[in-house]
């Protein structure tokens, strides 16, 4: 083996590489630049210090355009910086949820996650890259912020320009090099492997292959699964075709990864995901739909002729039958938890259950903590998230699988288990309107108004009135949270209007988009018997006091949402 030197490239620094919700996200064209890759990777490492000589790293991600320039510039920097192993996903190809169980599975140092999720992919859209910690789990504020410093201070970075890397990713195997005479293993593996015994522990395989191929005393039940041409293209055909015996033809679409997606938008929701909509509301012979987004943490569920469970609901309604999947009857149920935005529909089954429940802030890093220290056991966000402790990420293909799960064990279709837990539980009704691309200044002048709107001495007890409908303020804030595990702090996490009857609004700027800003307006009310109004009809009143309270169609000059979910 011939001795490989590494070398050091000086640079300056980009001011702009700050972490957002999820990691660094920016067009294609910005990471291009020369150094801009390099300076991040240098950054993270530099943020990890001593613990990085000798450590294994996983990388990986959605195979989105520009992950193989990516993973080459990572095997050559790691090797420089003293890593001594990389686990890369076969064509770079590993969904986020996968990433996070192998980190856990093989104890390494952690891994480098290269996807910008369900935005946009392909030479003109989105590109991204998190550093995922040893729990699995994204790193939490404090690491992200190190990484940002680093990348303000940067003058240096380290590589081994001759560590041959072309086609090393689209081979299976091992490979050793030689750099500065250390010993650099770079490992080839199919993502797909560790992930699918991961869900073969957690879930009776059995029951689920009876459910989707029929039994003697039950009908096939027909799936359609929408991978929407994202990273979970090859799980969906290992676990659902291959293992459960669904058919690739029939109960599987867009399970091939492409760099750009197809050129859609690759987020489970229903103006994105329209088309899985469309075809199961055109074929009624479908009883159940899903959707993942480009990385596979996120997940959409429809019932037949496309009922569409909103994500809060589905958080609730699992947590209300966990007992019918073998990794919680084995590991029992601790704590529940819900991002602040995300409706409270789960508070109500947990305190039914006598379990913990928590409110964090938007972004599932917030959950790691707490699994960690036992009291969370299953956790979701409105934003199309579902997960539980077998990982620190939020898993798509992990909540269909339950979702599944409980139909199997209660042989009931989605939309009558919906209305059981309503009937139950009340309902919380929700809705979520985003105005995406909108101009920053006007975005952020509308945050400040809000700001200053909800401090003013009158703003609690005030009524609001839109067709009809009268809610009066409770309390105003803007959301803060102590983790009740290391007591770090998190503010300005999202204005919150909390009315007297429970009701809801809240308004928080997106923090995962590449390019102006995304507001977000969150609505939700209760309703203990009115349960099967349509979301839309029943929240109008609220979404005009919304709309009127912030001003924003006079602040962004949008008349209506880019998104309603
Ligand atoms: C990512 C994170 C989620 C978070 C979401 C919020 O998907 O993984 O945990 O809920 O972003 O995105 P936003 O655009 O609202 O900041
Ligand atoms: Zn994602």
């Amino acid at each position: 083996m011939s001795v490989l030197q590494s070398v050091i490239v000086e640079t300056s620094p980009f001011d702009d590489q700050k972490p957002g919700t999820s990691g660094l996200r920016k067009k294609v064209k910005v990471f291009m630049q020369k150094n801009y890759t390099e300076n991040f990777i240098q950054s993270i490492f530099n943020a990890l210090g001593d613990k990085l000589k000798g450590a294994t790293l996983v990388v990986g991600g959605d195979g989105r355009y520009f992950s193989k320039p990516a993973i080459n510039t990572i095997i050559r920097i790691a090797s420089a910086n003293e890593v001594s192993k990389l686990i890369i996903g076969k064509l770079g190809i590993f969904s986020t949820p996968a990433v996070s169980a192998i980190i856990r599975e093989q104890q390494v140092l952690g891994g480098i996650v290269l996807t910008a999720s369900h935005n946009p992919g392909g030479i003109r859209n989105d590109f991204g890259i998190k550093y995922n910690i040893e729990n699995g789990g994204p790193a939490p504020d404090n690491i992200t912020n190190k990484i940002f410093e680093q990348t303000k201070q940067i003058t240096q970075i380290k590589t081994t320009p001759t560590l041959e890397t072309d086609r090393i990713i689209d081979i299976l195997g091992t490979s050793k090099f030689n750099v500065d005479g250390r010993e650099f293993t770079v490992e080839i593996i199919d993502s797909t492997i560790n992930y699918v015994n991961l869900m073969k522990q957690i879930f009776d395989f059995n029951k689920l292959r009876a459910l989707i191929r029929g039994t003697e005393d039950r009908p096939p039940f027909n799936i359609l699964l929408d991978s929407m041409n994202g990273v979970t293209g090859v799980y969906v055909r290992n676990i659902f075709v291959e293992e459960l015996g669904a058919s690739p033809d029939n109960n599987v679409r867009r399970v091939v990864p492409l760099d750009n997606f197809g050129e859609i938008h690759p987020d489970p929701n229903l103006t994105y995901a329209k088309d899985l909509v469309d075809k199961l509301k055109e074929n009624s012979t479908y009883d159940f739909g899903a959707a993942f987004d480009g990385d596979g943490d996120r997940n959409m569920i429809l019932g037949k002729n496309a009922f569409f469970v909103t994500p809060s609901d589905s958080l609730a309604v699992l947590a209300n039958n966990l007992e019918c999947i073998p990794y919680f009857q084995k590991n029992g149920v601790h704590g529940f938890a819900r991002s602040m935005p995300t409706a409270a529909a789960v508070d109500r089954v947990a305190a039914k259950l006598g379990k913990e429940m928590f409110e964090v802030p938007t972004g599932w890093k917030y959950f790691g903590n707490l699994m960690d220290a036992g009291r969370l056991s299953l956790c979701g966000e409105e934003s199309f998230g579902t997960g539980s402790d077998h990982i620190r990420e939020k898993d798509g293909l992990w909540a269909v699988l339950a979702w599944l799960s409980v139909i199997e064990a209660k042989n009931m279709g989605v939309e009558d288990i919906l209305k059981e837990h309503w009937t139950i539980y009340g309902r919380n009704y929700f809705t979520r309107y985003d105005y995406e691309e909108c101009e920053t200044e006007g975005a952020n002048q509308m945050m400040q108004r809000l700001e200053q709107l909800i401090a003013s001495a009158d703003f609690v007890g005030k009524s609001f009135t839109a067709s009809g409908k009268t809610y009066t303020v409770a309390k105003a804030d803007n959301f803060s949270y102590v983790d009740p595990i290391d007591n770090s702090v998190a503010k300005n996490q999202g204005i919150r209007v909390l009315f007297e009857d429970g009701s809801r609004l809240i308004y928080r700027l997106s923090g995962t988009g590449s390019s102006g800003a995304t507001i977000r307006v969150y609505i939700e009310c209760y309703e203990k018997e009115n349960v099967l109004t349509d979301a839309q009809v029943m929240l109008k009143p609220l979404v005009e006091i919304g709309l009127d309270i912030s001003q924003l169609k006079k602040f962004t000059g949008r008349e209506e949402p880019t998104v309603i979910t």
